[in-house]
C-alpha cells in the first residue's frame, strides 16, 4: 500500500492536530519501517529516543511539509518531511539532533527538510551546544532540483562557521552519497555503522563507467573502509544502538563549545597511582617494538581511552582520556607499528585531532617514540613534506596546555615535530632511556666515518666501535636535559603523577598568536 497521504483538514481542529502528529510519528508508514528493522536499521525516531536522555527530547518543525508540486509530489506529504530535527540533553547538557527518516522519500534532503536542519545548525551555533547529525539518506530529492542541492549548500555552509565553535559530530547510518557526504566530512567526528552505512561520492555503477573499475558498495565506502583505510570515518561501530551510546561516551569528553572547559567528572584512581609495569614496558632493544597504549592505559583515569582512527594509521595513536579527572587529548606514536615512524596519513590523523583539542580547550598530553618520517618515494611523492608540516603547524599554534614524555626516541625532524619544546610545549619530560638524536646512531655512524669505514681492516667492528660511542654521547636525554629542552627526567612508573601535576600547574594558562583572519596551513 502507497503509505503517502493527502493531510485534507479533518472539522475539529484538535483532531486535526493529532491526525498531523500520528502522521509525523508514523513517517514513511507500517511498511517502510517494517523494511527499516528488516535491514537492520533503527528508524530515526528511535535513534534520537535512545541518543537522548530519556523523555528529553524537543521536537521542532514536526508539521512541516515540502513545497514540491512536479512529479505528483503535491498528492505526496509527510508531516515532517523526512528529517527529525529538535533538542534535548546528554548527561543533562543540551545537544542539538537531526534524524534523517529513510521511511520518507529515502531520507532524501528536500528544500523544507533542509531548512529544518538548518534551523537547528542555527541554534546550536547562537546556544553554544553541540550538534549531532543522524544521516540515513538517499541524497538530493530528486524531484526537487536545484532546491534539494541549494540546502546542501546551505547546511555546509553552517557546518563550517560552527568548525571549531560548538563540536559537530556525524553519525552515518545509512547511504550518503554524493555531495553529501561534505557534510559529514567537515565536522569533527563521523561514525559508521557497519554493513548498514557507506559513503562515496560517486557509486560503483558511475565508476563503472568511467574508469572500468569493478567495485563493491561495502568495498568502495563501507564503514571498514573509511575507518582504515580512508580515514573519513573515526569510529567504526557494530549496529545502531552501538553508535548511539559511543556517541554518548565522545561527548563526556568534550566542552559544549571553544568557550567552555570539558566537564570534569569523578574518579577515585589516586593521582600519585605508580604503576610497576611501566618500569619494564619499554624494552632496552631500541628496535623492539613494544604496545604505547599499555602505557597510556597505566596512566590514565581509570585505564579508560577513548581511541579515535582506531584502525586508521596505526602508527599514530590519538583519542581522549583524563587525567585527575581533566579531559585531555592524548597523542602518541605507537612503536607497535611500523615502528612509530612519522607518514603521510599519521601526520593528518595527529594534525586533525590536535586542532580539535586547541579548538575545544582540551590539554594535549603527547607520548613520543619516533624514529623520523618514513623514506621512500611514495611518501615523497605523496607529499610528506607539507602533510608533515601540518602536524608540525598544529603543535605549533596549539595554545592550550602542552606536556610531552619522550618515552624512547626522538629523532631528526620529527623530534621538532612531536610537540617539542620549542613548539611552545609547556613541560617536557623524558624517561632515562630516551635516545635524541639528529637520527639513529647507525645511520649516524655511516654518514660520519664513511671513508674511515672504507678504508678499515674489519669495518664491522669500527661500526660497533663507533655506534656505541655515538650512542653514549647522544643517544639518551641528559644533552637535551643540560639544554633545557626538557624540564625533567622522570621514571616511567611516576608518568600519572607527573603528568596530572604539569596539568594542574598549567590550569590558568594563557597564551595567544599574533593576530591574523587565519593562518595558512599547508593544506
Ligand atoms: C527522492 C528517493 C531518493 C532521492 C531514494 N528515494 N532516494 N526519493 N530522491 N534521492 C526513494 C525511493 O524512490 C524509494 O521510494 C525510497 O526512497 C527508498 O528507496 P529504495 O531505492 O527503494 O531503497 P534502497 O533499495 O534501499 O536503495 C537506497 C538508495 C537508492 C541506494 C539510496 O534509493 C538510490 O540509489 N537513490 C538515489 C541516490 C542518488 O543518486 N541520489 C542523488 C545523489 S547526488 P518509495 O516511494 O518507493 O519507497 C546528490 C547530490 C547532492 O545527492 C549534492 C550536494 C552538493
Amino acid at each position: 500500500m502507497e503509505e503517502t497521504r493527502k493531510t485534507g483538514l479533518k472539522a475539529n481542529p484538535c483532531e486535526e492536530f493529532r491526525h498531523r502528529l500520528e502522521m509525523a510519528r508514523l513517517g514513511g508508514g507500517r511498511e517502510r519501517i517494517e523494511r527499516q528493522h528488516a535491514s537492520g536499521k533503527l528508524t530515526a525516531r528511535e535513534r534520537v529516543e535512545l541518543l537522548l536522555d530519556p523523555a528529553s527530547f524537543v521536537e521542532l518543525d514536526q508539521l512541516v511539509i515540502h513545497r514540491c508540486q512536479d512529479f505528483g509530489m503535491a498528492e505526496r506529504t509527510v508531516p515532517g518531511d523526512g528529517v527529525i530535527s529538535g533538542f534535548g540533553t546528554i548527561e543533562n547538557r543540551t545537544v542539538y539532533v537531526f534524524a534523517q527518516d529513510f521511511t520518507v522519500f529515502g531520507g532524501s534532503l528536500s528544500e523544507t527538510n533542509a531548512l529544518k536542519i538548518c534551523k537547528i545548525m542555527d541554534l546550536a551555533l547562537e546556544n553554544g551546544a553541540p550538534l549531532i547529525g543522524l544521516n540515513d539518506s538517499g541524497g538530493a530529492r530528486i524531484q526537487e532540483g536545484v532546491a534539494s542541492l541549494g540546502g546542501y549548500a546551505d547546511i555546509f555552509l553552517r557546518n563550517t562557521l560552527a568548525s571549531g565553535v560548538i563540536p559537530q559530530i556525524s553519525a552515518i547510518m545509512g547511504p550518503c552519497a554524493g555531495g553529501a557526504v561534505y557534510s559529514p566530512a567537515i565536522t569533527d567526528f563521523t561514525f559508521m555503522v557497519e554493513r548498514t552505512s557507506y559513503m562515496f561520492v560517486t557509486g560503483p555503477d558511475v565508476i563503472k563507467t568511467v574508469t572500468h573499475e569493478e567495485v563493491s558498495k561495502e568495498e568502495l565506502g563501507g564503514a571498514k573502509t573509511h575507518g582504515s583505510k580512508s580515514g573519513v570515518s573515526h569510529f567504526t561501530v557494530a549496529n545502531d544502538a552501538a553508535c548511539l551510546l559511543a556517541i554518548r561516551d565522545l561527548l563526556s569528553y568534550l566542552p559544549s563549545n571553544n568557550l567552555e572547559d570539558p566537564p570534569s567528572t569523578h574518579s577515585d584512581d589516586p593521582i600519585d597511582r605508580e604503576d610497576q609495569r611501566l618500569d619494564s614496558l619499554i624494552p632496552e632493544d631500541p628496535n623492539k617494538p613494544y604496545d604505547i597504549k599499555e602505557l597510556i592505559a597505566g596512566v590514565v583515569d581509570d585505564r579508560r581511552f577513548l581511541e579515535v582512527h582506531a584502525d586508521y594509521a596505526k602508527n599514530m595513536v590519538v583519542g581522549f582520556a583524563r587525567f585527575g579527572n581533566q579531559s585531555v587529548g592524548v597523542v602518541a606514536n605507537q612503536p607497535g607499528y611500523l615502528a612509530g615512524v612519522l607518514d603521510i596519513d599519521a601526520s593528518l590523523k595527529g594534525a586533525r585531532f590536535v586542532r580539535f583539542c586547541d579548538a575545544f580547550n582540551l590539554p594535549l598530553v603527547t607520548f613520543e617514540d619516533v624514529p623520523g618520517f618514513l623514506p621512500g618515494t611514495k611518501q615523497e611523492f605523496g607529499g610528506i613534506i607539507k602533510h608533515g608540516a601540518k602536524l608540525l603547524y598544529a603543535f605549533a599554534e596549539a595554545t592550550v596546555p602542552k606536556i610531552t614524555v619522550i618515552t624512547r626516541k626522538a629523532y631528526g625532524g620529527a623530534y621538532c615535530v612531536m610537540a617539542s619544546k620549542h613548539l611552545r610545549t609547556d613541560v617536557n619530560l623524558a624517561y632515562p632511556g630516551a635516545e635524541i638524536a639528529v637520527m639513529g646512531p647507525e645511520g649516524a655512524v655511516n654518514i660520519l666515518y664513511r671513508r674511515e669505514l672504507q678504508a678499515a681492516d674489519n669495518p664491522d667492528a669500527l661500526r660497533a666501535e663507533k655506534v656505541s660511542e655515538y650512542r653514549s654521547k647522544f643517544s639518551n636525554p641528559f644533552i637535551a636535559a643540560e639544554r633545557g629542552f626538557l624540564d625533567a627526567v622522570i621514571e616511567p612508573k611516576q608518568t600519572r603523577a607527573h603528568v596530572i601535576r604539569a596539568l594542574r600547574q598549567l590550569r590558568g594558562k594563557r597564551q595567544s598568536i599574533p593576530q591574523k583572519k587565519h593562518g595558512n596551513i599547508p593544506l
